[in-house]
């Protein structure tokens, strides 16, 4: 399975930033990438994304609404998305998740909606620092997937994202042991869900990944991708991580 790195803009980037997209695409022209390449930058950015990506990486969105329109005061459907240019959405992501009380019935919504809008979810779990201190990291993340992973998911048009809360922005990591550990029983929950489709959904790590860590995490059994976010703001260090990612047969 072709492993498929993520970069989420969070709530950063001005026009300007789009040279870093350039920067990007003339690298992943020059050499074309063992990974599949996705950048969601902020929905103001996403016309624009796409034709700076200019089909050499794909545009998503950071969260949807789950209904494709409506009287929802600055909220963006997936239609809506799509209709921009945008071929996946990342729905559930930790800082959705505490920021804005988004539920897990909540998150499997916007996965529904990101699959009638023809885009692809990354649907984010992830436990807290107190949750795996008091361990209960893999009952959590059990939680979290019977809750926002609709059980009509299919492998081609689903991804998982695995981000401890702990390791968001704060430059630690689980152990990669912690990680195969927690990637392992997310595979297994997800084939005591979905069967056969389990085995070709992809499931990144996600949290303070970094051009110096990228190798070693990617490298790990069931980890098919990275999601990253500060790492993400900057092509060269973006590119690193990319180049990390190993092509799995
Ligand atoms: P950092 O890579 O900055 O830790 O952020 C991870 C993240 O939340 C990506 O969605």
């Amino acid at each position: 399975m072709r492993q498929l790195i993520v970069g989420n803009w969070k709530m950063h980037g001005l026009g300007p930033a789009l040279a870093e997209l350039l920067t990007l695409r003339h690298a992943l022209y020059a050499r074309p990438p063992l990974a599949d390449v996705l950048v969601c930058p902020p929905a103001t950015l996403i016309a624009r994304a796409v034709a700076a990506a200019s089909n050499a990486f794909s545009i998503g969105g950071q969260d949807c609404h789950a209904e494709p329109s409506g009287a929802f005061t600055g909220d963006i459907s997936a239609e809506m998305l799509k209709d921009a240019g945008a071929g996946a959405v990342i729905v559930g992501h930790s800082e959705r998740r505490h920021d804005h009380g988004e539920s897990d019935a909540m998150v499997a919504a916007k996965a529904r909606a990101a699959w009638r809008a023809r885009l692809m979810p990354v649907i984010c779990i992830g436990e807290t620092e107190a949750e795996r201190a008091g361990g209960e990291a893999l009952d959590v993340v059990a939680r979290q997937i019977a809750g926002s992973v609709p059980e009509e998911a299919v492998a081609s048009a689903t991804v998982l994202a695995y981000e401890p809360v702990w390791a968001i922005g704060t430059g630690r990591t689980p152990t990669t042991a912690e990680i195969a550990q927690m990637h392992a029983h997310i595979r297994a929950l997800l084939t005591a869900r979905l069967g056969g489709e389990a085995g070709g959904v992809r499931i990144l790590y996600g949290g303070s990944v970094k051009p110096g860590n990228a190798g070693e995490i990617l490298a790990l059994p069931d980890v098919d991708g990275a999601l990253v976010g500060g790492a993400s703001l900057k092509a060269s260090d973006f590119l690193a991580i990319i180049e990390a990612a190993a092509a799995r047969s």
